[in-house]
């Protein structure tokens, strides 16, 4: 069976590799005589594959060894919660840079907890560029931002440089593990998997040590950062096969050459779409062009009577998911490092044969 490009924002493609070793061993997991869903979290064999995942995971990211790898559950939405009431520290204040919707979104939530002030947006052109300076206060029990919003498609493509003493935090569901990143600079960054790691369900969270144990009074255990470390994620039942699943991806990543690989695959790939938009006078991308993110790439149509039309040839020619967010419209076309260049020049071709019929 043919697969199709999905260029779905997540839950994404997975490398065809992770997906048929699934099912190779979803009846006997290398002579067990079971499958990964049925092992208890606490037997050999599940310790095994979840030691494994940590351990490609710290080699991938080059993760520094006074930081802790939390495999847990809630999403990157949870994340918005469990920040302030993990980090804030007594201190009751935390700063916040908004760019688009996932970072409003955690300003919200943080919002319920302390004092929350805004050190740099966007707002002012439409979330289309990643803001600096920040104006961040002294006093901040943190800073917190989106590196890459995966619904405007603006990505901090460098780290934004803040007083050392103060914790830099990031949300980095969308582009995680789509380029090597320099973990010492952050005090925490996040990730919910259905994007670049693998199956929704699990939670990626990389916190340095010197962070835990500062949790707020009446915060749940399975919500405390530092229980989680000293329990290796299993306080309760992890999601253990979507760690397995991401342990497949870690290792898939490994063999195709780690995260610089990934980069080169990933700037070529997002070069040869936005080219043609750029040169296009018929789609159109709104991001600033040195804030565009390599993942997510929002496009619209001169004329959005148009999209459906678009929508329903790509479908014909085994392209799916492209609709943008209900909260922008238009397009939006996530290329994963899961997405082989083949899709983004199929894409491409595509978006000229419909220029050419309708420009
Ligand atoms: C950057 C970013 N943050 C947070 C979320 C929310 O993630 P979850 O659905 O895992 O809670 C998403 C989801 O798409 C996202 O793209």
């Amino acid at each position: 069976m043919a697969r199709i490009f999905n260029f779905s924002a997540g839950p994404a493609v997975l490398p065809e590799e992770v997906l048929a070793r699934a099912g190779d061993e979803m009846l006997d997991w290398r002579g067990t005589g079971m499958c990964v869903m049925e092992m208890s979290h606490r037997g050999k064999e599940f310790m095994s594959i979840a030691a494994d995942a940590e351990a490609d995971l710290r080699e991938l990211l080059a993760v520094p060894a006074n930081y802790k790898v939390l495999f847990l559950q809630g999403g990157a939405t949870l994340q918005f919660a469990q920040i302030p009431m993990n980090l804030l520290d007594g201190k009751g204040k935390a700063d916040y840079v908004v760019t688009g919707e996932w970072s409003g979104r955690a300003v919200k939530e943080a919002r319920a907890y302390c004092d929350v002030h805004i050190a740099a947006s966007s707002e002012d052109r439409k979330f289309t560029y990643a803001p600096s300076p920040w104006n961040v206060r002294p006093d901040t029990a943190y800073v917190h931002y989106c590196s890459n919003e995966t619904i405007g498609g603006v990505e901090f493509h460098e780290i934004p440089k803040i007083e050392k003493n103060i914790p830099l935090i990031a949300d980095a569901s969308s582009h995680i593990l789509s380029r090597p990143l320099e973990l010492a600079k952050f005090g925490l960054i996040y990730a919910g998997a259905q994007k670049n790691i693998g199956p929704a369900g699990l939670t990626i969270v990389i916190v340095r040590d010197d962070l835990l144990g500062k949790a707020a009074k009446g915060t749940p255990s399975v919500m405390d950062y530092k229980l989680q470390a000293a329990a290796d994620s299993m306080l309760n039942t992890p999601a253990t096969y979507a760690m397995y699943v991401a342990g497949l991806v870690f290792k898939w990543l490994k063999t195709q050459g780690g995260l610089a690989e990934m980069e080169k695959r990933n700037i070529a790939k997002a070069q040869l779409l936005y080219d043609y938009l750029d040169r296009s006078a018929f789609f159109r991308n709104p991001v600033a062009p040195a804030d565009r993110s390599r993942m997510n790439v929002p496009f619209v149509l001169n004329s959005a009577a148009l999209d459906a039309a678009f929508l329903k040839g790509a479908e014909e020619r085994g392209m799916v998911q492209l609709k943008g967010h209900r909260l922008v419209g238009g397009m939006r076309a996530s290329i994963y490092n899961a997405m082989p260049l083949e899709g983004v020049r199929q894409l491409v071709a595509y978006m000229k044969e419909f220029e050419a019929q309708h420009g």
